[in-house]
């Protein structure tokens, strides 16, 4: 066609520089800067239609799942494309009770790190460090293999996070109860301790199982395209889902559930009153950002935030505790979706903006909250690795560049 080329401005000293003498060179290359209109991933596992604010896994209304399956039903659906069968289910969970212990030595690992470390960067690296113990039993080719490093990953991420969390808190680790389901089996790794026995509060349980399915996949998300972009090099998948976890960890992604913590605790303390708060974010004022709204896909309210503010409610109500921020997380919300500012830019709250609440009144500390996104979001990395690799036509990835600095130069003499 006859599109017109920007041309862009003069770098370093450099004559500027007409987009069309790469487009002849290389045919039509489009800048896409976050990979926004690019299509480069086809993917059977799950639908998002960000418009109408819908979310399926592998079909499946999210709303459905998360109000009736558990936490490793959904991880099977993924994984393997299908709800399982009560047997299939039943020999999965078996399986993964029977991995879930870690290595003394890698215990030791723990140690050399400050109590201070961030939780996240801790469990990237035990999880890159657990790779060196399957060096015999990671072939990425190899599908008996990667059927077990599924497992182990499953079954030994939650001991590894809980572990970190422990680890901040200077107490001791427990050896992981594998009479318990995933999930007490998990919260008794982290709030149980060696003096008193562990008392499982059900609705405890069924709260977290919710909010690890609503974080268990979200398609080509920063993190998951990391797993499939390391995947894609033939990594194995320790070492790519270490890569994704790092991804999450930022917060524009994963980090934001800490984020939106934070700043509803800026906002009390400030005492400024949620309002003024509002102004001085449409205001564009430096520093000051809306933490947990808006997404680059939902120009709805994310069907996840939906539910993880009801759940918010009910955890809450359940352990008889008023938290102000829960109060001023609501108060933010209503204004900001009546404000016309919010409401032209299609602006609603994301998931991150209420699980913090959540996680901050089950006990967990707020640098805990992205390690629990990160548990959640393990079978939809597991489940993208693979069908990745699964792909016949799958190539190393390689984004396209556009050079646009300065033509070759003289050497000074
Ligand atoms: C996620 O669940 O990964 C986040 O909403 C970010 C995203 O989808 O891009």
């Amino acid at each position: 066609g006859s599109a017109e080329f920007p041309v862009l401005p003069a770098v370093d000293g450099a004559s500027s520089i007409d987009i069309s003498t790469f487009t002849k060179k290389t045919g039509y290359t489009t800048l896409d800067y976050g990979f926004v209109n690019t299509a480069a991933t086809k993917s059977t596992i799950t639908y998002i239609d960000g418009d109408a604010g819908i979310l399926r896994y592998r079909g499946y209304p999210i709303e459905q799942l998360a109000g009736s399956s558990s936490y490793l039903e959904v991880a099977w659906l993924l994984i393997y494309g299908e709800l399982p069968t009560a047997d299939q289910l039943a020999e999965f969970d078996e399986r993964i009770r029977r991995h879930t212990l870690l290595h003394e030595d890698l215990k030791r690992f723990f140690s050399a790190l400050p109590h201070t470390a961030h939780p996240m960067a801790v469990i990237s690296s035990a999880l890159s460090a657990l790779s060196t113990y399957y060096e015999n039993s990671d072939d990425p080719k190899d599908p008996e293999q990667v059927e077990l490093t599924t497992i182990r990953l499953l079954a030994k991420l939650p001991v590894i996070a809980a572990y970190a969390h422990k680890k901040s808190l200077g107490q001791a680790f427990l050896y992981p109860d594998n009479s318990l389901s995933f999930v007490d089996n998990y919260l008794k790794l982290n709030f149980g301790n060696l003096a008193e026995p562990y008392e499982i509060d059900p609705v405890l349980s069924g709260a977290l199982e919710r909010l690890l399915i609503l974080h268990a996949d979200h398609e080509q998300n920063a993190s998951t395209s990391t797993v499939r972009l390391v995947g894609s090099t033939g990594a194995n998948l320790y070492a790519s889902i270490s890569a994704g976890i790092n991804a999450l960890s930022g917060p524009l992604h994963g980090g934001a559930n800490e984020a939106v913590l934070d700043m509803l605790g800026q906002i009390r303390d400030s005492g400024e009153g949620v309002a003024r708060f509002v102004e001085r974010v449409k205001n564009k004022e430096d520093g000051v950002k809306l933490m947990g709204f808006g997404h680059r896909v939902y120009k709805n309210y994310d069907p996840r935030a939906k539910i993880v503010k009801e759940s918010a409610d009910s955890v809450l109500e359940h352990l008889g505790v008023k938290d102000p921020l829960l109060d001023l997380a609501k108060e933010l919300e209503q204004i900001a979706l009546e404000d016309d500012y919010f409401k032209e830019r299609r602006l609603y709250p994301n998931v991150d903006f209420y699980t913090g609440v959540i996680y901050k009144a089950m006990g967990f500390p707020t640098r805990m909250f992205t390690v629990l996104f990160a548990i959640g979001r393990l079978p939809g990395w597991i489940a993208h690795w693979r069908e990745m690799n699964l792909d016949p036509q799958s190539k190393i990835g390689r984004p396209q560049q556009l050079y646009v600095g300065p033509a070759e130069r003289e050497f000074p003499q």
